[in-house]
């Protein structure tokens, strides 16, 4: 099944390599950088939120592990392989191995976290994943809000909870507010000029469309959003109109409340930021009246588009997914 976050974490590809079409001379981060630096601690609840949906990716690694990591001590646990009577589905297994019930089975951990199988209750918990996969691809590095280039986002999620759960791992009290910046190593941001910043909402549009329709080509764009594309495809004037409405309806999924707030811009920030610089003025100039809130009038009127038709469309959209959305709100301990 192809969950939305796996569809969030390909847009994010995507995202990443369509922005090679965009060739603009970066800019400076201003203040939606010192908004987004102003954290409570609930306002990190929801980043983490996000952020962990975001890394999804690393889940199906960290699943994996946690299912060896279960294995394992369960092995050592039955060590022996006699007495594994207790199963009472299916036949007993040649040569009489231990069946062994992962507790781990269906347990989803926040990002930096596995499960651990807790054998003695039978359950599986959630722990700090004990290491990270090794990084070397630099692409993967993550710039974080204290500007230091860690390798990997694994590695932020991983210190964070070390420090959460004052394991001695914890580098620095600090740590347990780290989160991702934007994707890449930290750098200097040069300054978004005024030509680039005018031209941008053009760009964003094409680039938009593109990210909808090569999503679309690879059957990645979730079915709710595929009328969108193929109207789209089929008529100019939609074109620009369907891709924003898309975008935006999917960046306010945390929850669905008809605005995009500053924090569910991240998986349209993290990315692009390192390659996009005009991003961030970009963004600034979508909340105009500064309440930290995007709605998609707003995020029309910042790509310059006619917004008749925005609104009744994404609620559409939104109760389609939300629909079928139940199967897909995983614990994120
Ligand atoms: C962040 O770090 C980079 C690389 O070390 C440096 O060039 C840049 O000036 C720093 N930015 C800020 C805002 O301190
Ligand atoms: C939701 O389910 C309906 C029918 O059950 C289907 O037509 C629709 O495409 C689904 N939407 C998504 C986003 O999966
Ligand atoms: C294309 O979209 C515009 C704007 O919604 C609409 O007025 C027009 O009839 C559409 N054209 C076709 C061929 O569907």
């Amino acid at each position: 099944m192809a969950s939305r976050m796996q569809q969030l974490v390909q847009l994010t590809v995507a995202l990443v390599a369509l922005v090679a079409l965009l060739h603009t001379p970066p800019a400076h981060a201003d203040d939606i950088d010192e908004l987004l630096n102003e954290f409570d601690e609930e306002d990190e609840e929801l980043l983490r939120h996000i952020e962990s949906q975001h890394v999804s990716r690393d889940y199906e690694l960290e699943d994996q592990m946690a299912r060896e990591l279960a294995n394992r001590i369960a092995a050592e646990h039955y060590g022996q392989p006699d007495g594994a009577g207790e199963s009472d589905d299916a036949g007993p297994i040649e040569g009489r191995v231990p069946r062994l019930i992962d507790p781990c089975k269906g347990v989803r951990c926040g990002a930096g976290r596995v499960c651990r199988a807790n054998v003695a209750e039978q359950r599986g918990e959630c722990v700090c994943i004990p290491e990270c996969p090794p990084e070397t691809d630099p692409r993967r590095k993550v710039c974080t809000n204290r500007n230091e280039t860690w390798d990997s986002a694994c590695e932020v999620h991983r210190q964070r909870c070390l420090c959460n759960t004052a394991d001695p791992g914890c580098r620095h009290e600090e740590l347990r507010h780290v989160h991702i910046d934007y994707y890449g190593t930290c750098r200097e941001m040069p300054e978004c000029s005024e030509n680039d910043l005018a031209d941008f909402p053009r760009r964003m549009r094409d680039w938009l469309f593109n990210v909808m329709r090569d999503l679309a080509l690879r059957n990645e764009l979730p079915d709710a959003y595929l009328a969108l594309e193929h109207e789209a495809e089929s008529n100019m004037t939609k074109r620009w109109t369907n891709a924003a409405i898309w975008k935006w309806c999917e960046l306010d999924g945390h929850p669905h409340d008809n605005t995009v707030s500053r924090h569910e811009l991240f998986p349209i920030r993290a990315p692009l930021f390192a390659l996009e610089h005009c991003i961030a003025p970009f963004l600034e100039s979508c909340d105009p009246n500064r309440d930290h809130r995007i709605s998609l009038q707003e995020w029309g009127k910042c790509l310059e588009l006619e917004e008749d038709d925005l609104t009744a469309r994404c609620a559409e959209i939104a109760k389609d997914e939300e629909a079928n959305a139940s199967d897909l709100h995983d614990a994120f301990v």
